[in-house]
């Protein structure tokens, strides 16, 4: 089968940062399914696994962490999925990515795909949307049912004309929850409204004196999606007494946790790798989510943040979409489809 992988880990502008690779076709066992792979998504953290350094491998890695297609094979222990089943997931960091033909993957992790979007519309969507689904609803405990006290309550979503961003604005909003969005150029601003963000701050100034403009004091909770070092000491200024803070991005330098003390705010973490890393015990929540999900846009309620798409699936193409991601400066998700 056709896939793209890498042997060592080089700047993208290098050829042999991501080649193209024939590998055989692996076989599905236990609760795994064999998918053949329609679209990709291109993540940050496909960048960031790839990012230059001295090490090497001795078999090709393939990377990838998104992907939308069809059920061609299933292990003997499934029960959730059968062969011609349209599906979306994405997948588990310690396995092999997406980047590939036919890909394994857990059925406890993966989604029906949505009836109304393309396969490349829906590759999309996996892994951000269950990294904001789980910071909203899981880390952060927001109640999505609980429309009418969701009203009451604002977050502040840093960073959100990102991939996370351009779902998480679209869930909360979904909960009910007043949406103020962070953008700092006119087309990202411009994007995250018609995601449906209430009030639109930039995340190069200050975000007390943004709130105060829009008459707000603080905020009930802040989801940060960029640079954790650089918003920590706003985000302790901006948070209610009492509120919640998550961060998906690790820190570079260490974070003093006492700014929220006299605030008893709590600050939380979400990784939504956590769940198929550690085969937890819940981890088939990931498809319960992906299905609802599904849902919400089969009824026209979420739309797919997809904004540019590439093809064929081939390392060059693969190689133009990580530059992409790695400027910082993606407006929603790139996506790529259809193997050459
Ligand atoms: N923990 C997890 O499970 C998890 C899951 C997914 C992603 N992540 C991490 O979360 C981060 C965001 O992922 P993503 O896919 O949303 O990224 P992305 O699509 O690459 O984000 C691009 C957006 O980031 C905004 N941005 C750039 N610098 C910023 C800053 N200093 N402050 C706030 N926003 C800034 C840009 O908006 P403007 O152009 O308007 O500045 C741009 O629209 C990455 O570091 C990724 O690795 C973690």
């Amino acid at each position: 089968m056709k896939a793209v992988g890498l042997l060592k880990y080089l700047p993208i502008e290098d050829e042999k940062s991501l080649f193209d690779v024939e590998l055989p076709k692996p076989r599905a066992t236990g609760r795994d399914l064999l998918v053949k792979v329609k679209a990709v998504s291109i993540n940050p953290v496909d960048v960031k696994v790839r990012s230059p350094k001295s090490k090497t491998e001795e078999q090709p890695k393939i990377l990838g962490w998104d992907a939308s297609g069809v059920v061609v094979e299933t292990g003997e222990d499934c029960h959730d999925f059968q062969v011609g089943d349209e599906v979306y997931y994405s997948g588990s960091l310690i396995r092999p990515g997406t980047y590939s033909e036919f890909h394994l993957v857990d059925e406890r992790i993966v989604g029906k795909k949505p009836h109304t979007l393309t396969f490349a519309e829906s590759a999309a969507l996996p892994l951000t949307s269950i990294t904001a689904w789980e910071a909203l609803f899981d880390r952060l405990a927001i109640e999505a049912s609980d429309k009418e006290n969701n009203k009451q309550k604002t977050i502040l979503i840093i960073g959100g004309a990102g991939g996370v961003g351009s779902i998480a604005i679209q869930l909360a909003k979904w909960a009910g929850l007043t949406v103020i969005a962070t953008a700092s150029r006119q087309s990202t601003s411009d994007w995250v409204k018609e995601l449906g963000a209430d009030f639109v701050m930039n995340h190069h100034h200050s975000f007390q004196e943004q709130l105060k403009q829009h008459g707000m004091e603080n905020v009930d909770f802040i989801l940060c999606l960029n640079n954790t070092d650089q918003h920590w000491l706003a985000m302790a200024d901006a948070i209610k007494p009492q509120g919640m803070i998550c961060s998906i991005v690790e820190n570079a330098q260490p974070l003093d946790l006492n700014v929220l003390k006299n605030k008893s705010a709590t600050f939380v973490w979400e990784f939504m790798f956590t769940r198929s890393m550690y085969e937890t015990e819940d981890m088939e929540k990931q498809q319960q989510l992906l299905n609802q999900l599904s849902e919400l846009i089969d009824i026209g309620v979420i739309k797919t943040t997809l904004k540019k798409t590439l093809s064929p699936i081939h390392a060059e193409n693969i190689r133009k979409a990580h530059a992409l991601v790695e400027s910082g400066k993606t407006i929603g998700k790139i996506v790529l489809e259809d193997f050459a």
